[in-house]
């Protein structure tokens, strides 16, 4: 007998098992997008919601920008698809190159993936790749720090300190420490790096001290953590990290999947703190979330110490189908242009000062516990009013029907909208949140 067709039929919400969602909730009462364009949202209904997001912090240039649309089309009609393994194609190498002369320090190499997991886990391979071909194989253990957030590969789920990723899915890589978070009551409501906390970089000591540095292959922080509430790191906290990492041989690996492309109103959060590090991984701003793309950025040593074997032998044993894909590298390339000839990371910087009077304008409103800012983000704690999360919920539903799109995380809400936002619209951000916060209070 013929089971019955139980396959949701079309126009269904069922047949979508949606990430990070609460997924009955949602298809009970809906929030759909429909159309973007620069700093703003469509419902189908018609209905404009203001991106205080930038999307998922990626939309960086802002909506629909037509340079990026014409260079996507050009390379579809010119070459579609073509392979990075043992071949390559003109613009991967452009790109590569462009990339290179606007990192800092000898950070000049790029291998290039889809997604800022990926980047993760391929940044966490070329480390333990490095060691092996340096004759340091032994050091295979990763460091990361609790709060932090590296994307859903195994890889980054291990080195990430967010209990949610780790708690479902037993598996995690072997030999993974964590730093403490830098999240300190005492410096709430600081204005961007918080003064407390520089202290916390050595429990790195610690570390190294049980296991032995032979034995450890790379740390990995967020220089600005996004994903749980926006925490800026401590002043002098980044630097410490850095000359810990170098008494012992350690490589520093910067996720840079947010902070990258002028977040912080800089190229890179390397830039805007001085600290290079030997790894840096990217991914949404880099082609402002049109086409997917990640990538990890090397400094030369890293990329000299894979170049070590036979000329004839492949250096690196890693590498994905979409590598460098044409279309992703046409419009990273198109949004480097655009972030150049509109001076995108200067305008942040400038815009920085009138973000950061605007969120902290919000102290003192009911049940908000702190506010933190850096470049054009920010993250604002606000007191629980049931299960942890409920409130941060609340908000994020109430923005939305208020017409603002705002990030949860628990029962903080971050925001971090395109670089290319107006003051009046920032303005406009800021009161809504406002009102959000008074309304769930
Ligand atoms: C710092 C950081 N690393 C990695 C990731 C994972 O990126 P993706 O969702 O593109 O895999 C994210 C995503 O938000 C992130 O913020």
């Amino acid at each position: 007998m013929t089971p019955p067709n139980t396959a949701p039929v079309a126009n269904n919400l069922e047949a979508f098992l949606m990430p990070f969602t609460a997924n009955r909730q949602f298809k009970k009462n809906p929030r759909m997008l429909a159309k973007a364009k620069g700093v703003h949202y469509w419902t189908p209904e018609g209905r404009k919601i203001i991106d205080g997001t930038a999307g998922l912090w990626c939309v960086n240039a802002g909506h629909g920008r037509e340079e990026i649309k014409a260079a996507i089309a050009k390379q579809l009609d010119e070459m579609d698809y073509a392979p990075s393994f043992q071949m390559g194609h003109p613009k991967a190498f452009e790109l590569a190159a462009r990339h290179a002369a606007m990192l800092p320090g000898d950070l000049n190499h790029a291998f290039y993936c889809n997604s800022g997991s990926e980047a993760v886990d391929s940044a966490l391979k070329i480390a333990l790749a490095y060691h092996r071909a340096n004759g340091q194989g032994t050091r295979t253990r990763f460091i990361g720090r609790e709060r932090g957030y590296h994307g859903v590969g195994f890889g980054g789920i291990s080195v990430g300190g967010m209990v949610n990723n780790r708690k479902w899915f037993g598996a995690q890589l072997p030999g993974v420490d964590h730093l403490p978070h830098t999240h300190l009551a005492k410096n709430a409501f600081s204005r961007g790096e918080p003064e407390h906390g520089v202290e916390l970089a050595d429990a790195l000591e610690g570390i190294v001290g049980l296991h032995d540095a032979s034995n450890i292959a790379a740390v990995i922080v967020e220089p600005c953590a996004g994903s749980t509430g926006y925490l800026p790191p401590p002043k002098g906290y980044l630097k410490r990290l850095r000359e810990i990492c170098d008494k012992h041989g350690i490589l520093l690996i910067f996720d840079e999947v947010i902070t990258g492309f002028g977040r912080l109103g800089t190229g890179f959060a390397a830039d805007k703190f001085g600290v290079i590090p030997d790894l840096m991984t990217v991914a949404k701003g880099i082609s402002n979330a049109t086409v997917p793309m990640g990538g990890v950025f090397v400094r030369k040593t890293i990329y000299d110490g894979l170049m070590q074997g036979p000329e004839g032998a492949i250096d690196l044993f890693h590498g994905y189908t979409y590598s460098a894909h044409p279309l992703a590298c046409a419009a990273a390339s198109a949004v480097l242009d655009i972030y150049k000839d509109e001076n995108l990371f200067e305008r942040a910087a400038e815009l920085s000062g009138h973000w950061e009077d605007g969120v902290h304008s919000l102290k003192g409103l009911p049940g908000v516990l702190d506010i933190r800012n850096l470049g054009l983000a920010a993250g604002i704690d606000l007191a629980a009013t049931g299960p942890v999360g409920t409130r941060g919920y609340n908000a994020f539903v109430k923005a939305f029907e208020l017409g603002l799109m705002v990030r949860q995380s628990g029962d903080a809400i971050a925001m971090s909208p395109p670089l290319i936002i107006e003051k009046v619209q920032i303005d406009e951000i800021i009161d809504l949140v406002g009102q959000t916060i008074k309304a769930t209070a």
